[in-house]
């Protein structure tokens, strides 16, 4: 087995395939997050792919920890998106900031939506919280309304509970 294989995923249920992502990510984890959130970036594009999901973003904001008012970049899949977002604005600073996964079937019903791809229709944002603060958000972005649901949310908050370990 290399590396890539992790990737490729094939014949696998929306629960095996979400499940896949939390086993790898483990067998995967480095100390490092920046490795780690790289991997996982690859690992969720890849997923959601082989389920026939439009993803068309995979990534991660991630505290400024020089200001700590806004989110920046952190690694990602797909195109190129804004670098900072303050907390409080757009869908991942009102994840960050209510500490509450947003779900959100349609970006344009979403009065605060931060469209870094006009392309994009749904996303999900989940806060990854460790000791209590927000220390980044889980950013997934759809070329279709309703991308995401209540699984995902569910599979998705099991991540952000891992990633925290090396944040
Ligand atoms: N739509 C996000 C901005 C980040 S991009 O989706 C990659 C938001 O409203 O916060």
């Amino acid at each position: 087995m290399v590396h890539a294989d992790y990737s490729n995923i094939t014949g696998l249920t929306k629960d095996e395939t979400l499940q896949h992502i939390i086993d790898s990510y483990t067998a995967l984890e480095t100390s490092n997050y920046v490795s780690n959130l790289s991997n996982l970036s690859s690992l969720l594009w890849y997923a959601y792919h082989s389920l026939n999901v439009k993803v068309n973003w995979s990534g991660f904001y991630l505290l400024n920890t020089k200001n700590e008012n806004e989110l920046v970049l952190g690694p990602f899949q797909g195109k190129v998106a804004c670098q900072v977002i303050k907390i409080g604005s757009g869908v991942c600073g009102t994840a960050a900031e209510t500490k509450k996964t947003q779900l959100v079937p349609d970006v344009e019903k979403y009065p605060t939506h931060i469209a870094c791809d006009s392309e994009t229709k749904s996303e999900i944002v989940v806060p990854i919280i460790k000791d209590g603060k927000c220390v980044g958000v889980i950013d997934l972005d759809c070329l279709e309304l309703n991308g995401f649901d209540e699984v995902d949310q569910k599979y998705l908050e099991k991540l952000a509970e891992l990633i925290t370990k090396t944040l």
